[in-house]
């Protein structure tokens, strides 16, 4: 089983951006989670993050056929990118949006996503745990589609 982990715009500031809302752990931290976890669960990842639309929209395209799932937290792409809306639409892979805050209770903008009606599910709120609630539901969905 190979799953794409993609994080959007400015998580690789995570650690020092905004701490009182995304917490502490780093990037490498969350990626290093994930790894750990990817091994228990026997599955391969993958990860890229961007700061450009276009490059996450070329790695969705590139991932059809060739991955069984994608964990995404789309960050500020998640409330206006309906090119990565469309990139998933055509793409047809199964994708988990995970957020680390919890966006339904923060600013109005937060409260839609672009992408969650077009995702298997959406977890947010749990900091980091949310990519690795997320990694275990795709392991399940994966699966049980095999
Ligand atoms: C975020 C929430 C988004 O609204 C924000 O733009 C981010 C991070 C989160 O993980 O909580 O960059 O996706």
């Amino acid at each position: 089983m190979l799953v794409l982990v993609i994080h959007g715009p400015n998580l690789n500031l995570l650690g020092s951006r905004e701490p009182r809302l995304y917490g502490k752990a780093t990037l490498k931290q969350i990626n290093a989670a994930l790894k750990k976890l990817a091994a228990d669960l026997k599955i391969d990842l993958e990860f890229l993050q961007s700061n450009h639309e276009g490059e996450i929209v070329d790695a969705i395209q590139k991932a059809r056929g060739r991955v069984d799932a994608i964990l995404i937290n789309p960050a500020a792409y998640t409330h206006t990118s309906v090119a990565i809306r469309d990139a998933f639409l055509s793409a047809e892979i199964p994708f988990v949006e995970v957020h680390l805050s919890n966006v339904a209770a923060r600013e109005e903008f937060r409260r839609r996503s672009l992408l969650a009606d077009a995702a298997v599910g959406t977890i947010a709120g749990f900091g980091p745990e949310s990519y690795l609630l997320g990694l275990r539901a795709i392991k399940k969905i994966v699966a049980s589609s095999k």
